[in-house]
């Protein structure tokens, strides 16, 4: 280990709050939460997903962030070190591993889908997303896969300005540019509910957001709501744990915790109630699925005043929460080729940014050159997906609340929360057993032992 200076810290009071909420609030809000809504049911589906980030999401994450700053490094390093202190091996620095390359192989295709944020922005104002159908909205967003030169354009920029941004460093780079973007598209959001409330469908969509009908819960909307608790938090991805190593000594583990996941749910659901309005005012079929976002949104807009400012508006907002969390998702690894093998920020962040752009090119041929290249039936994009959200997270998940509830000595852990006993007895508790039988769920479901 070449550490030899303390670690930087996040310099401002709301430094880490900022940067954790901009991790977390994502395309995982805007573009997956609202369509897995439409396509699971509404309001129950919304319940489920509550719970998830309750019983599961909170107590990982603060398992994460205790790691972080305890061991004060990258993922690997982090725990490394907080295992030795307890007297552990070191293979559970593993973990870390895992972790590391999770939030890596979410990056490589995670920079793709931003990028369609990207052209559809530039769509947005260029005109091109004139469209007078359901099925012209569908042929353009097929044209747009089909272009590797477009596509990989844009997921090039995005890559691009990643790499900027992380290269600058945790203060000057994430810190700075979340302080701006942050506020930014929260501001944008609110902006859109607003014009919603206008659209004539702001009833029909709170209606369908809030009104819990039992009868549309089902196993499978359980089970995604579940995966999707680690997603949308950003966990078991080294992310957090990476920004917790920058937590300053005196923050509190569980109040940080809690606002970010309580943010990243608000996003959530104020990013349907700025899109289900456009839908339900246009007649439109809320399970739409992927596409909600990118075919219906747009073809509704368009049908409303100034459609196309507040279209802009959308686009831009998102594009700027998919920034925000895509620089969290290399910063695992770039802390660690920094700390291990003493490469400063910049050369660091462009030699994992060659990598990615790699990767990242080879998923997004998958929608076009490479629409043959499968594997077991999946395109490399699929298999990204695949493996991070059914593997790599729920593994990464289990092995970090079984590491934190009973592998490492409770006093380090209990003296990084900071927790009076009932709180600290209530997270053991969620660690030891809650969150570990969740996250079983998936796996059984992942396997097909049995089906749910
Ligand atoms: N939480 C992000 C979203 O909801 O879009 C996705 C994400 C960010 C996953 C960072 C993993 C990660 F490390
Ligand atoms: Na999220």
């Amino acid at each position: 280990m070449t550490t030899t200076q303390p670690r930087i810290q996040w310099l401002g009071r709301w430094g880490f709050v900022l940067a954790a909420t901009g991790s977390a609030v994502g395309l995982g809000n805007i573009w997956k939460f609202p369509y897995m809504t439409g396509e699971y049911g509404g309001g129950a589906f919304v319940l489920v997903y509550l719970a998830c980030i309750l019983a599961v999401g909170v107590p990982v994450m603060m398992a994460e962030i205790a790691l972080g700053r305890r061991g004060r490094g990258s993922p690997v390093d982090a725990i490394r070190r907080t295992a030795a202190e307890s007297g552990r091996s070191s293979s559970w620095s593993l973990l870390g591993w895992m972790a590391m390359l999770c939030g890596f192989l979410i990056l490589c295709f995670y920079v793709v889908v931003a990028g369609w944020s990207f052209a559809y922005l530039w769509k947005m104002l260029s005109g091109g997303l004139a469209a007078g159908s359901v099925d012209d909205m569908v042929a353009i967003f097929a044209a747009n896969n089909a272009s590797p030169w477009s596509l990989g354009l844009w997921s090039t920029l995005v890559t691009v300005i990643t790499m900027v941004i992380v290269g600058k460093g945790v203060q000057g780079g994430i810190e700075k540019s979340v302080g701006w973007m942050m506020p930014g598209m929260v501001v944008m959001l609110l902006v859109l509910i607003v014009y919603g409330v206008f659209s004539g469908g702001f009833t029909d969509a709170l209606r369908f957001l809030f009104v819990f009908d039992a009868g549309s819960l089902s196993s499978e909307g359980l089970l995604a709501a579940l995966g999707h608790a680690f997603f949308t938090l950003s966990l078991a991805s080294g992310a957090i744990l990476t920004y917790g190593s920058y937590l300053p000594a005196e923050a509190s583990i569980a109040r940080t915790t809690l606002t970010v996941a309580v943010a990243d749910t608000l996003v959530a659901l104020m990013a349907g109630l700025a899109i289900f309005p456009a839908i339900f005012a246009n007649g439109m079929d809320p399970g739409e699925g992927p596409g909600l976002i990118f075919m219906s949104l747009p073809l509704a807009f368009q049908s409303m005043p100034l459609g196309t400012l507040f279209g802009v508006l959308f686009f831009v907002m998102l594009s700027m929460a998919a920034l925000t969390s895509s620089i969290s998702m290399v910063e695992a690894t770039v802390s660690w080729l920094c700390d291990r093998h003493g490469l400063s920020r910049r050369a660091a962040a462009w030699g994992a940014g060659i990598v990615l752009w790699v990767i990242s090119t080879l998923a997004m041929l998958s929608f076009n050159v490479g629409a043959d290249w499968t594997l077991a039936g999946r395109h490399l994009f699929d298999w990204l997906d695949y493996l991070t959200s059914r593997w790599l997270m729920p593994l990464g998940g289990l092995g970090t609340a079984l590491l934190a509830g009973f592998v490492l000595r409770a006093a380090p852990m209990r003296e990084e929360l900071g927790l009076a006993s009932p709180g600290y007895v209530l997270w053991l508790f969620m660690v030891r057993y809650v969150s570990p039988l969740g996250i079983l769920m998936i796996f059984v479901d992942a396997l097909g032992i049995v089906s749910v």
